[in-house]
């Protein structure tokens, strides 16, 4: 879920207030880090989506295992009204906070605000000794939307932070506490996946990382293909493992849905939704090819003139899998969950792409990584 300041994203909606948004960090915010780690066993942790939204297991504070959706279109650790427990350190910072995130309905919709103080406390990776023992985290006030099950953790950085505070990894990062600032998430395509902390983990995918540079965390630029032929160049992607469908720009996504030879409906804007979506429909039996290219054209193109960006000089087109592709299904005919909106200047890559798939992030490097899983 971007959160709906972010980079003016989704800017149909217009901007709405984040009235305590302060952009003035707090200071001492984690001690020593932990870890132990050795090159080969990266730490792991398991993930389960539920309706097309991820989790993974933290603890906060003496609340010994949260499941938090993960997100990478957000920055900030958030807990649903009612869950907290305090642990001993914990600390209000006496400051409140209003967030407001977009595409946070399973269908791609919506909103929800947040509101409540901001705390610290320590939050670890459930059953690690990966610890920020002074993490800032949002609790919520009772009344307030209620995110998906206990709350939310966002990796996108302190550049979208709500309190303009550091996030969970980069604190790892700061104190140290990992080999590398580098995460990495390998979704399969039966409700379970992965979480890799401080490396990359070379077995469990095929051949080399394809690798992508970043204009910020976890925006980069692809191509867009059908049937494996690209039908559109460099354009800007937000990877967003929070948002549940894959948007795209209204005009692109019509065109894809043509060549593809599939039905669509328009769907008009409404009170709550001021987009006209493009909602494209197939034959179940019979699913359309949608993909991504990385490196984007330009970017390859760059990448050869340069020997030091990292960037990879071959492409590759991953196809969303078919399995991921099904928003649902009745008699036969299902939904893609790729589609398109008015006035979007970006594409939101949501967790339906990364099926089948692990995806690197290298903070350090500014680097995307791509491959697929074995
Ligand atoms: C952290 O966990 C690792 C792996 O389980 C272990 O080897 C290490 O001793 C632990 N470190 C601390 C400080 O507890
Ligand atoms: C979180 O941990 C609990 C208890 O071990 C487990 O039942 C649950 O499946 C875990 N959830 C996720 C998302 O891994
Ligand atoms: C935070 O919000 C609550 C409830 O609206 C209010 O009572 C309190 O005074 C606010 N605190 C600060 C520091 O603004
Ligand atoms: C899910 O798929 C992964 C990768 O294929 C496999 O290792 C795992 O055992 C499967 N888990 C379940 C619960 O089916
Ligand atoms: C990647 O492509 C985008 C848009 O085409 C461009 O703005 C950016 O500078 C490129 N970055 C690199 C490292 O090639
Ligand atoms: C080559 O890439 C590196 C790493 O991204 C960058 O720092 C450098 O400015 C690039 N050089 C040129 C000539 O673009």
């Amino acid at each position: 879920m971007p959160s709906v300041m972010y980079r003016s994203v989704f800017h149909i909606f217009g901007t709405i207030a984040c009235a305590s948004v302060i952009s003035v960090p707090l200071t001492g915010t984690s001690g020593p880090g932990s870890s132990t780690l050795t090159r080969r066993a990266l730490p792991i942790a398991q993930m389960a989506e539920d309706q097309f939204f991820w989790f993974g297991n933290y603890s906060v504070g003496s609340g010994e295992s949260f499941e938090l959706l993960v997100d990478t279109g957000s920055s900030d650790i958030f807990i649903n009204p009612g869950k907290y427990k305090p642990g001993l350190t914990s600390k209000n910072r006496n400051r409140n906070f209003t967030a407001s995130f977009s595409t946070a309905k399973l269908d791609g919709t919506g909103f929800i605000t947040v509101e409540g103080s901001w705390f610290q406390d320590s939050v670890s990776l459930y059953g690690s000794n990966f610890t920020v023992p002074n993490q800032d985290i949002g609790i919520c006030r009772p009344g307030t939307e209620g995110i998906p099950r206990d709350g939310l953790i966002g990796f996108a950085g302190i550049e979208s932070s709500f309190g303009g505070l550091p996030g969970w990894f980069e604190n790892l990062c700061t104190e140290k506490a990992v080999p590398e600032c580098r995460y990495g998430l390998a979704f399969n395509t039966n409700k379970t996946g992965v979480q890799y902390l401080g490396g990359v983990e070379n077995s469990v995918f095929k051949g080399d990382l394809v690798t992508t540079p970043l204009e910020v965390q976890w925006v980069t630029w692809g191509d867009v293909a059908v049937n494996g032929e690209i039908i559109a160049r460099d354009t800007r992607m937000l990877t967003d493992m929070g948002t549940a469908v894959i948007w795209g720009p209204i005009d692109t996504v019509q065109e894809m849905y043509k060549r593809a030879g599939i039905e669509w409906e328009i769907i008009p804007p409404t009170n709550t939704f001021p987009g006209k979506i493009i909602q494209g429909s197939y034959p179940c039996a019979s699913p359309p090819t949608f993909g991504f290219g990385f490196p984007s054209t330009q970017n390859i193109t760059d990448a050869a003139q340069n020997a030091t960006s990292g960037v990879s000089r071959k492409g590759s087109i991953f196809n969303v899998v078919p399995e991921a592709l099904i928003a649902s299904e009745s008699d036969g005919k299902c939904k893609s969950i790729l589609k398109g909106v008015t006035n979007l200047d970006i594409w939101i890559i949501g967790q339906p792409f990364y099926q089948g798939r692990y995806i690197d992030h290298n903070f350090e490097t500014r680097l995307m990584g791509w491959a697929d899983l074995e």
